[in-house]
Order: structure tokens, then C-alpha cells, then sequence
């Protein structure tokens, strides 16, 4: 009786430290284990460029997939409160569905997610172009932004409590307009606390702008199952920024208190959407409480029919909330066609065109400065 005691309580003790499943008479002590990374291949781009699929999965029933073509995350597999597994992104099944175009689903934005007005900033004295991609405005990096570029991946090796895959990507000196060869890395990191960690980080060798996100569109009743209307969201954001007819901030800083954006107490993203001025739903950034670059609570969203939740902590000064509005049913995605509002997006990310914003949180990277990120989402059930 005493040696079993012991050898149960050894077993904890281990799982504890570890941080790892412990498995002794049919007991389970510890966390889950089964970290795992697998490579696959995805095909290849026009310019004959051999594209991966990684599959990360964790020890409780969380699984992505992420492919090294645009660093976009494919599939995202999390349990309901029932144990049911859904993916909870959009996105398509095949490399040629994504390089057929696509708005931006499950991929890294930069060198500057989000707006540039007119395609034009200006650093150091000088004028940088850039492409003008959408309307009269630069959007997310320009023609071939970093969701459509090949990053170089290395699956990192398995620990006890997370599994990672490191993507790299050389954005050359005048690449899109931009000043600066750009250096970047994004890890994602797949934890046994169902969390998918992204970290980035930058240098350059020339002053330049960098603004570098995930453009995921989440839908937590799983991918194929309509409108997130009915989405529970917070946001830890006294203000936004206003936009104009293009989507660029007007330079304001407007409270969210007694509007339509105010969700500092839980509201469904459908309660108020069709009274949001001009643009068919959110698409906003909203200026995080937390601006001071430590890793803090950004958004919590929970979904009331599967009981799945999504936290949300960055380091960033800001959050894109976009309601999917331009989704029309002209992408044809897992199993299912993608109508108006079936995702949202919340890019964690520094304020629209700041680089023409002296007042926004500069945006700027320079020489001898590393660039460095983190966003966390982590899912769980209530
Ligand atoms: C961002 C923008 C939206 C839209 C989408 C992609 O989230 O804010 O206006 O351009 O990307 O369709």
C-alpha cells in the first residue's frame, strides 16, 4: 500500500516538473503531452517554389496547420465544451485555392498590415512610393505582400509543453517601395495550455516601417457554420480610430463610450453592426488600453453555443477588428462557400498609416533596433 502511495506521488511529482502527461494505473497526472510536428508536401508556386504544409499538434486535442507559403495558418482544430473538435479559421485545402487570391485568410500582413494613405510616407526627408493596391491606398504590404511570399520553415524540436515552427523571410531593400533590407522571423508555437504563440521580430539595415500581423478569420462554431453574429466580444479598448470613406484614420482618437464600438463590456458582434457607419460592419483599429509594449489582454470572444473562447493578449498598441465584410461567396473554402460576416479578424497590430501619423505609436524601425512582437491566442470552453 505504502510503495503504491509512493509510486503515485512520484509520478505527480514528475508529471508536475515536467509539465508532462504521467500515465500509472490508469491515472493521468500532468499536462498533455503528444507535442508533435509533421511536414507535408503542399506543391509549388508559379516560379517552381517548393511550398510545405506543418502539421503542430499538442496533447489536447489542438491542432494547426500552417504552411510556409505566405506563413498561413490553414487549419485550427480546438475542442467545444463537449470535446467536439471544429476548425475555427477559414481558409481553403489546396496551395492552388491560395494562390488563386484570396483576402488574406490565416496569413502574416506586412511589411505594414493594414492602410498607408495613398501609398506614400515619408522618413528621414525622403519620399518612399509604395504600391497602391486598394482604392487610392496601400494595404497590407502591397501587390506581393508577405502573405504571398515563400518564408524559409524549421520545425523546431517537440518539448513536454509546446511545439514550434520558425518561419524566416529577407524582405529586400526597395521590395514594394519599401526602404531597408528586413530581416524577419515569426514563430509560431503551439503550448499543452492550448495557446498558439506568435512571435515576431525584425532588424534592417535602413531606417524603414514595419508593421507585421496575423490576418486569421476566426469563426468559434467552426468554419462551415455561418455568420459570427451571435459571437461574444470584448475589447480592452477605451478608443478607436476613426476612419475615413478609404479606411484611412482620420488622425482621431474617439472614446467608444455610448456607441456602437463599445465593448469594454460583453456585446454580440451582431447587436449593433448594422448601425457602424459607412463600412458594412467593423473594421476598425482599436487603441489598446495597454500601450506601453508589455504583453497584455487584448480581446475575449466566446462563442455560446460550443462554449469555445478566445483570449487574446499582445504587446501591440492596437487591434484590427474586421467583421468579414467583404466576404461575398466568391471564395469557395473547406467544404463550404464563405458568405458576408462567416469570420472576424482581430490583427494585433501598430494603428493604420502611422507612418503618416506623427501622433500614433511610431511604426518605425531603425538600424541596430530589433523589432519584437508577441500575440497569444488561447482557447479554452465555458
Ligand atoms: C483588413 C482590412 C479590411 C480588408 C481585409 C481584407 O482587415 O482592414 O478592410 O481589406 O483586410 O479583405
Amino acid at each position: 500500500m505504502k510503495t503504491r502511495f509512493l509510486v503515485i506521488a512520484a509520478a505527480v511529482m514528475i508529471g508536475f516538473y515536467a509539465g508532462c502527461d504521467t500515465q500509472i494505473m490508469g491515472i493521468k497526472f500532468g499536462k498533455g503531452t503528444n507535442m508533435n510536428i509533421s511536414k507535408e508536401s503542399f506543391g509549388k508556386t508559379p516560379d517552381d517554389k517548393l511550398v510545405d504544409l506543418y502539421t503542430l499538434t499538442n496533447g489536447n486535442d489542438m491542432t494547426v496547420k500552417i504552411t510556409n507559403y505566405g506563413g498561413i495558418i490553414t487549419n485550427l482544430m480546438v475542442p467545444d465544451r463537449d470535446g467536439k473538435i471544429d476548425d475555427v479559421v477559414l481558409g481553403f485545402d489546396t496551395l492552388e485555392e491560395y494562390l488563386a487570391g484570396h483576402p488574406y485568410f490565416g496569413a502574416i500582413a506586412g511589411r505594414y498590415a493594414n492602410r498607408i494613405a495613398k501609398g506614400k510616407f515619408t522618413l528621414d526627408g525622403v519620399e518612399y512610393n509604395l504600391a497602391v493596391n486598394n482604392g487610392e491606398n496601400h494595404l497590407h504590404g502591397g501587390i506581393v505582400g508577405f502573405d504571398k511570399v515563400v518564408w524559409t520553415a524549421v520545425p523546431g524540436k517537440a518539448r513536454s509543453d509546446r511545439v514550434m515552427l520558425t518561419l524566416t523571410y529577407l524582405s529586400k531593400d526597395g521590395e514594394e517601395g519599401y526602404p531597408g533590407n528586413l530581416n524577419c522571423t515569426v514563430v509560431y508555437e503551439l503550448t499543452a495550455d492550448n495557446e498558439l504563440k506568435i512571435t515576431y521580430k525584425a532588424t534592417t539595415d535602413k531606417a524603414t516601417v514595419l508593421n507585421l500581423t496575423n490576418h486569421s478569420y476566426f469563426n468559434l462554431a467552426g468554419q462551415a457554420s455561418g455568420d459570427i453574429l451571435g459571437h461574444v466580444l470584448t475589447l480592452n479598448a477605451n478608443y478607436f480610430t476613426p476612419v475615413d470613406e478609404g479606411l484611412i484614420p482620420t488622425g482621431q482618437l474617439d472614446s467608444v463610450r455610448g456607441t456602437v464600438f463599445d465593448f469594454t463590456s460583453p456585446h454580440t458582434i451582431g447587436e449593433r453592426l448594422n448601425d457602424v457607419p459607412m463600412t458594412g460592419g467593423y473594421d476598425h483599429n482599436f487603441c489598446l488600453n495597454s500601450q506601453d509594449g508589455s504583453l497584455a489582454w487584448c480581446a475575449t470572444v466566446y462563442e455560446p453555443e460550443t462554449g469555445r473562447v478566445l483570449e487574446i493578449e499582445t504587446t501591440q498598441p492596437g487591434v484590427q477588428f474586421y467583421t468579414g465584410n467583404f466576404l461575398d461567396g466568391s471564395n469557395k473554402g473547406k467544404g463550404t462557400t464563405y458568405n458576408k460576416h462567416n469570420g472576424f479578424c482581430l490583427e494585433t497590430q501598430h494603428w493604420p498609416d502611422s507612418p503618416n501619423k506623427p501622433h500614433f505609436p511610431s511604426a518605425v524601425l531603425e538600424p541596430g533596433r530589433t523589432y519584437d512582437e508577441v500575440t497569444i491566442f488561447k482557447f479554452s470552453t465555458k
